[in-house]
């Protein structure tokens, strides 16, 4: 394990969690690394949380500020927060434990896009950050950090924070080292633009440096990344796949799509996962992705000589794939870069790539805005992610769900989304089992039968219902009709009898 620590000063700080953990103090703004379970520390979150509990045990106040790359796993957001040790989370999170108290009131969270997190923090808008506590696969002579299954935000949080807690992690193999490009982006204002012209263009280091005299700790772990598997494959996930080649083909056919031309990006998700199965058997070749996470449906199409190069910032495999990358890591290395979350989902650089972004989402209304966050508008479900980055600046950018939820009970397509995280602007295909609706090139009302058309049969004639009293609405005008005293009977429908239907 010694060997994972080449440096001699960093090695003289190794000790154990506990020991660490006393360098985090309540109140402190802590950075960690952590993306979608990938990279996250492994044994500081629940040292830190015992001595949350121990504190709160005595009387004391014992909550940290948590910033992370995005969301990690049980034993990292989940330990704090059933420690109640959180005060505030900021830019994503998907554990239960978590959302719960964020829905009971009991913590805060600030849900902002991915692309802005690290760059805030460099600005300071959260004010000092004391600590930074990074996983890592290896340590330097030169005191240079090797990553581990992703990148996210942890230059930023390097940079500001005033003490460093390094975890080394055995479990992460050797050969991920060569798999990261780090390149910081320059400061504000004028920066120059990111050199990056194509997906698999290395433009840094395979490390990153940092003030060694910070560092006020380094522990060694050895334990995995803990990304939840991914549902299997069902018919309606077939279908949307099949819709979405649909659409595909579609945009080949028009002369803006070539079958060796396809650079996507594509969502956390069990959809969106199911898609990049459909592509296996498609006509696309030579596909590329610039996105955010490598998932497994990207495995697969490496593995199947379909897809080149993905460019991300972490992995977010399930354990089988994690496992399958930490034998592989050699081969996948070849086909895969982790760079910072400030160039993988830089709005520049996705405009510049001319991608098609396809995200979930929990509904979307008639006219195509999306809500990808809040179930019935209020109780937060993960975070916006990455999705609006890469929404707002793809060439095409599509969103993918089921047309119900819950057995039926919850439409998809709604009459006005009851939180919206995309606009009508920027959203431009939804794409169900049903099939695709195309909102391009259609004003407000053309919409309407297009969404109609991928919603659930059982709700569409509530939708032309709806839609029918919009238009005569007295009180509505007709760029955007709505009868604003209804807009939320599906909604209100679903709180007071269990069903959108009523
Ligand atoms: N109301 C209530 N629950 C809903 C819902 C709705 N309208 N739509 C979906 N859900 C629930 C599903 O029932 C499911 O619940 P379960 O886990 O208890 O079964 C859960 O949300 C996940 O839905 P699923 O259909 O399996 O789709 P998914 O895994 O693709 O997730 C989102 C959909 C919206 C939750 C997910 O895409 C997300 O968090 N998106 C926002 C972040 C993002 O887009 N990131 C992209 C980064 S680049």
């Amino acid at each position: 394990m010694s060997e994972r620590i080449a440096s001699a000063e960093l090695r003289a700080k190794l000790m154990s969690a506990d020991e660490a953990a006393q360098f985090v103090n309540n109140g402190d703004l802590v950075g960690m690394s952590g993306f979608t379970g990938a990279a996250y520390p492994k044994a500081l979150p629940t040292a830190i949380a015992n001595k949350a509990k121990e504190a709160h045990a005595k009387g004391d106040a014992f909550t940290i500020d948590m910033l992370t790359g995005a969301s990690t796993a049980p034993d990292c957001d989940g330990v704090l927060a059933e420690a109640e040790a959180v005060n505030y989370r900021m830019p994503y999170q998907s554990d239960p434990i978590m959302r719960k108290a964020i829905n009971a009131g009991s913590m805060k969270y600030q849900d902002i896009h991915l692309s802005h997190s690290g760059l805030q923090v460099e600005q300071g808008f959260f004010g000092e950050m004391d600590v930074a506590i990074v996983e890592v696969t290896r340590i330097t002579e030169e005191g240079h950090l090797i990553p581990s299954s992703g990148v996210g935000n942890n230059l930023e949080y390097l940079a500001a924070a005033k003490k460093i807690i390094i975890e080394v992690n055995e479990w992460q193999a050797l050969e991920l080292e060569g798999m990261a490009d780090i390149w910081s982006v320059p400061h504000l204002p004028n920066r120059t633009p990111i050199p990056i012209n194509n997906v698999g263009d290395r433009i840094g280091n395979p490390y990153i440096q940092i003030d060694t005299n910070k560092v006020v700790a380094v522990v060694e772990t050895n334990a995995p990344d803990r990304n939840a598997p991914f549902k299997p494959f069902d018919d309606v996930s077939a279908k949307i796949a099949g819709n979405f080649l649909d659409f595909l083909e579609g945009e080949v056919a028009a002369g803006r799509l070539t079958y060796d031309g396809y650079i996507m990006q594509s969502g956390v998700g069990n959809v969106p996962n199911a898609v990049m199965a459909g592509l296996l058997d498609s006509k696309f070749e030579n596909i590329q992705a610039y996105t955010e996470v490598v998932q497994d449906g990207m495995l697969d199409l490496i593995d199947a000589g379909k897809m080149t190069v993905a460019s991300a910032t972490s992995f977010a495999l399930s354990p089988e794939y994690a496992d399958k990358m930490n034998r592989e890591a050699a081969t996948y290395r070849k086909s895969l870069v982790l760079r910072p979350l400030q160039i993988s989902n830089s709005p520049e650089v996705i405009r510049r790539m001319g991608l098609i972004a396809s995200n979930g989402m929990i509904e979307a209304d008639i006219y195509g805005n999306i809500n990808s966050t809040h179930v019935n508008g209020t109780r937060v479900m993960n975070g916006i992610g990455g999705s609006g980055d890469f929404t707002r600046n793809a060439f095409i950018s599509s969103f993918i769900s089921p047309s119900v939820a819950k057995d039926g009970a919850i439409s998809a397509v709604v009459p006005f989304a009851s939180h919206i995280d995309h606009t009508e602007h920027d959203a431009m295909v939804v794409i169900t089992e049903y099939g695709f609706a195309d909102l391009r090139g259609l004003a407000p009302r053309d919409r309407v039968a297009k969404m109609v058309s991928v919603a659930h049969p059982d709700y569409r004639a509530l939708l032309e219902e709806y839609y029918d009293r919009a238009l005569k609405s007295t009180t509505s005008f007709q760029q955007t009709p709505h009868d604003l005293k209804t807009a939320f009977n599906f909604h209100l429908n679903m709180i007071e009898k269990g069903s959108m239907k009523g």
